[in-house]
C-alpha cells in the first residue's frame, strides 16, 4: 500500500512536466507520474531498478559489493528539496553505499536535468558496472522513439520507430566522442512525432563519450527509459569515501508536439549551456576546402585580402599549419607536433594573425589537441602517451591515434599545446577545436590493470578539465567543437564552446537534412553552416541554406568569378542584417525535406521574421503556410538574399500568412528563396 500522497509525494516540474514520487511501505522509491505518459498511479516498480535481488530486467545501477555481493537493496533514507533542486538519497544498509539522484528543475526554461551519484564506505573497493543518469517508467501507450542517426559526412538522419516488446539501445561505444552514428539525443512520442500534437518527451546526455539509451518494454506493458554512460567497458572501481557522479541527462517535455520542446532545448543551450549564447556570432571565411594542406603564407594572406573584400569578419586558418620534423602536409604526418612549419609560414601565426588584424580581420586556429600521428616528434618520444592495448598492432584512422587523457602528463601536454599558442598569439580569437577519430583499443599504459576500464570514463572527464582551464584562461577566444562533422555536438562539450561543426558534408541538399536533423536540438546561433563548392549546387542556393545557421565560407574565394563575387558579398551583407533574427530567433520548422520536394523553416524575432524555402527535387509550388507570427499584425513581405534588388512583394497580416500562406511560385531544382518579414 502506498502512504498518503500528503506525507510522502514528491513533484518535480517544469513547464509542462510534471514527475512524482512516493515511498511504498518498504520505503522503496516509485515513480507514481510522468506527464503525458504515465498516468498518476504507481506500477510498484521501484524507480531506479538496481541489478540483483529481484529486478531482471535493464537496471538502471549495477554494483558488485566489495564482498562480491551482485545486488542491491535501495531504500530511501532521505529527501531534500530546496527551491528546483531535488536528491533522494537511496541507502543500501546492509552495505553502507549511498545513492543520490538529482533533479533540477528549470521552470523558465522548461526543462529537468537528472544526474545521480554513489557512494559507499565498505572496507575495500565496490566495483560500479552501470549507474543511469535517469531511469523512467513511460507508461504503456504506445510509443515512438526517433534517433538521430547516419555516418561521417551523413550525420542525424532522423529514423521513427515504435516500440514493441523487448529492449531498444540506442548508443555509442565511442569513447574519446559520443557520436559518428549517432547524436546522444532521443525524442519519445506518444503515436507518431509531430510537430504541434502529442506528448513529445526529448532527452540527451550531456557526456561526450559512450552513452547509452535504452528503452525496455515489460512483459506487463510499461515502458522504462534507462540513459546514461555506456556501462560498455566502463566499470568503475570505487574506493570508500570515493564519489562516482554521472553526467547530466537534459529532458524537456510537451504535450503540443515537438515544436516547442525544441524552442526549449534551444534557449536552454544558448542561456544555461553554451558559452556567450547572448552574443552575435561572427561570419568566418575557413580555408580547409579551399587549400586542403597546400597552402604557404602568400595564399593565407590573399585570402585574407579575398574575405576582407566580400565582407567576412573572421578568418580561420585549418589544418596543416604545424609540424617541423614531419611537416603536416597530409594527414599522414605531423599530429601532435605543435610547431609552426617554418617552410609554409616562415613568419609564424603571430606574423599571420597580426596581417588578418591590420585586414580588419579577426583570426582563428584549427587544433587537434588530443590526437597523434604515429609518424611525429612527439609519438617518437613519447610512444606510451598514445591509447593502445598490449600485443594488439595499433589500429589507425585518419592515420592517427588519440593520447591518453587519462595520465596527468598527457592532460598537462594537452593544455599547454592551446594555451601556449593562445598566449603566444594573443589575436586568436577563435579555435575550431578537431577529434578526427574514435576509440577502438581502449588501453591505457598509465592505468593500472585492475583500472584499465576507467578509460573512457577518465578520458572525457580530463578533456573537461582541459576544456574548462582553455575557457578560463582564455574567455575571449570562441570555440568550435568539430570532431570531423557531427562527432562532439553533446550538451557536455558545448559548455565550453560556442558552436558545433555539424558535418563534413557540405553539399547543401544533404545539408538541408543534417542541418533539419541538428534543429532539433541545437539552436541556429551553435550550428556552423558553410558555403563550400561541395556538388557544384548555384551559389545562391548554397548561401541560403549556410545562412540558415551561422553563416562562413570554405572556398577559395581568390578563384571566384566577379559576378560570384558580387552575390557573396551582397549575402554576407544581407546576414549580417538578419542574423540577430536567425540566431536568437524562435525556430519554426515549416516542411520537412523528408516530405516533400520543398523544404522551409522560419526565425522569428522581436517583430522581424526570416523564412527560408529550398527545393531540393523538382518541381514544387503554392503557398507557404508560416507560423509564429501574430495574426492580427500586418507584415510587409520582401524577397532577400537576391542578385539584384531585394524584392517587395507584399503586405499580409499574420493571419493570412498562416492559414493560406505565403503565395511562392513554382520553384525548380535547387531554386531556393529567402523573405524577411517585417511587422
Ligand atoms: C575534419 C574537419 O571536419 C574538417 O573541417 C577539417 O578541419 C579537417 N578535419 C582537417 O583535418
Amino acid at each position: 500500500m502506498l502512504p498518503s500522497e500528503t506525507e510522502n509525494l514528491w513533484t518535480i516540474s517544469a513547464g509542462d512536466l510534471s514527475i512524482q514520487f512516493v515511498t511504498d511501505e518498504n520505503q522503496r522509491l516509485i515513480q507514481r507520474l510522468f506527464s503525458g505518459f504515465q498516468a498518476e498511479e504507481a506500477n510498484g516498480q521501484p524507480a531506479f531498478p538496481g541489478a540483483g535481488n529481484g529486478w531482471v530486467f535493464e537496471p538502471a545501477v549495477d554494483i558488485i559489493h566489495a564482498d562480491g555481493n551482485a545486488s542491491l537493496d535501495l531504500r530511501v533514507a532521505g529527501v531534500e528539496q530546496a527551491e528546483n533542486l531535488t536528491c533522494f538519497t537511496l541507502r543500501d544498509d546492509q552495505y553502507e553505499l549511498t545513492l543520490d539522484i538529482f533533479f533540477k528543475a528549470l521552470p523558465q526554461l522548461k526543462v529537468i536535468e537528472t544526474w545521480t551519484q554513489v557512494s559507499h564506505k565498505e572496507a575495500s573497493a565496490i566495483r560500479v558496472q552501470a549507474l543511469a543518469s535517469a531511469s523512467f517508467d513511460l507508461g504503456s501507450d504506445e510509443l515512438y522513439i526517433t534517433q538521430f542517426c547516419g555516418d561521417w559526412a551523413n550525420e542525424a538522419n532522423m529514423v521513427e520507430e515504435k516500440l514493441t516488446p523487448g529492449i531498444k539501445v540506442l548508443d555509442s561505444k565511442l569513447g574519446v566522442r559520443a557520436h559518428q552514428f549517432r547524436a546522444p539525443w532521443i525524442i519519445v512520442s506518444k503515436g507518431t512525432l509531430k510537430e504541434h500534437e502529442g506528448s513529445v518527451l526529448a532527452g540527451s546526455l550531456a557526456w561526450s563519450g559512450s552513452y547509452k539509451f535504452s528503452f525496455e518494454k515489460l512483459p506487463e506493458g510499461s515502458i522504462r527509459v534507462i540513459a546514461g554512460i555506456n556501462p560498455f567497458g566502463s566499470t568503475y572501481v570505487l574506493e570508500p569515501g570515493e564519489i562516482f557522479e554521472t553526467p547530466k541527462m537534459v529532458w524537456a517535455y510537451g504535450n503540443r508536439g515537438v515544436a516547442e520542446v525544441s524552442q526549449n532545448l534551444h534557449n536552454y543551450v544558448r542561456r544555461n549551456v553554451l558559452r556567450d549564447g547572448h552574443r552575435l556570432r561572427n561570419t568566418l571565411l575557413n580555408n580547409w576546402e579551399a587549400t586542403f594542406f597546400d597552402f604557404d603564407e602568400a595564399k593565407i594572406v590573399s585570402l585574407f585580402q579575398g574575405a576582407k573584400d566580400l565582407g567576412m569578419e573572421l578568418f580561420l586558418l585549418d589544418d596543416g599549419w604545424f609540424g617541423q620534423k614531419f611537416p603536416r602536409d597530409s594527414d599522414t604526418q605531423g599530429l601532435g607536433d605543435w610547431q609552426t612549419d617554418s617552410a609554409k609560414l616562415p613568419n609564424g601565426i603571430r606574423a599571420l594573425s597580426t596581417k588578418a588584424k591590420e585586414k580588419g580581420l579577426k583570426f582563428g586556429l584549427w587544433f587537434e589537441p588530443e590526437m597523434v600521428n604515429p609518424k611525429s616528434k612527439l609519438f617518437e618520444d613519447h610512444p606510451d602517451w598514445a591509447i593502445q592495448q598490449p600485443k594488439r598492432e595499433l589500429e589507425l584512422q585518419r592515420n592517427q591515434l588519440t593520447l591518453d587523457l587519462s595520465n596527468p602528463e598527457v592532460q598537462e601536454f594537452t593544455f599547454s599545446i592551446l594555451d601556449n599558442a593562445l598566449t603566444e598569439n594573443p589575436e586568436i580569437v577563435y579555435v575550431k577545436w578537431d577529434c578526427n577519430r574514435y576509440l577502438t583499443q581502449p588501453g591505457s599504459v598509465y592505468l593500472s590493470k585492475e583500472k584499465q576500464s576507467h578509460l573512457q570514463i577518465d578520458y572525457v572527464r580530463a578533456l573537461y578539465k582541459i576544456m574548462e582551464r582553455v575557457a578560463m584562461k582564455h574567455p575571449g577566444v570562441e570555440i568550435m567543437m568539430c570532431s570531423g562533422g557531427g562527432g562532439r555536438v553533446d550538451y557536455g562539450a558545448l559548455r565550453y564552446a560556442h558552436e558545433v561543426w555539424p558535418s563534413d558534408m557540405t553539399d547543401p541538399v544533404r545539408r538541408i537534412f543534417i542541418q533539419w536533423g541538428f534543429s532539433y536540438f541545437i539552436p541556429a546561433i551553435a550550428m556552423a553552416a558553410h558555403v563550400t563548392r561541395w556538388g557544384e549546387r548555384p551559389l545562391k542556393f548554397c548561401f541560403d541554406v549556410a545562412m540558415s545557421g551561422r553563416l562562413g565560407m570554405d572556398a577559395d574565394v581568390d578563384s571566384l568569378s566577379e559576378g560570384e563575387k558580387d552575390f557573396a558579398r551582397k549575402a554576407i551583407a544581407t546576414y549580417k542584417g538578419i542574423r540577430e533574427v536567425v540566431q536568437f530567433g524562435e525556430l519554426h520548422r515549416l516542411e520537412s525535406p523528408y516530405e516533400g520536394a520543398r523544404s522551409a523553416l522560419m526565425y522569428t524575432h522581436e517583430g522581424r521574421a526570416v523564412v527560408f524555402a529550398y527545393a531540393t527535387e523538382g518541381n514544387t509550388a503554392g503557398p507557404l503556410k508560416l507560423k509564429g507570427l501574430v495574426p492580427s499584425h500586418t507584415y510587409t513581405v520582401k524577397e532577400i538574399n537576391l542578385a539584384g534588388e531585394d524584392k517587395l512583394l507584399s503586405s499580409f497580416t499574420g493571419d493570412q500568412l498562416m492559414t493560406l500562406g505565403l503565395p511562392i511560385s513554382e520553384m525548380t531544382q535547387f531554386v531556393s528563396h529567402v523573405f524577411e518579414l517585417v511587422g
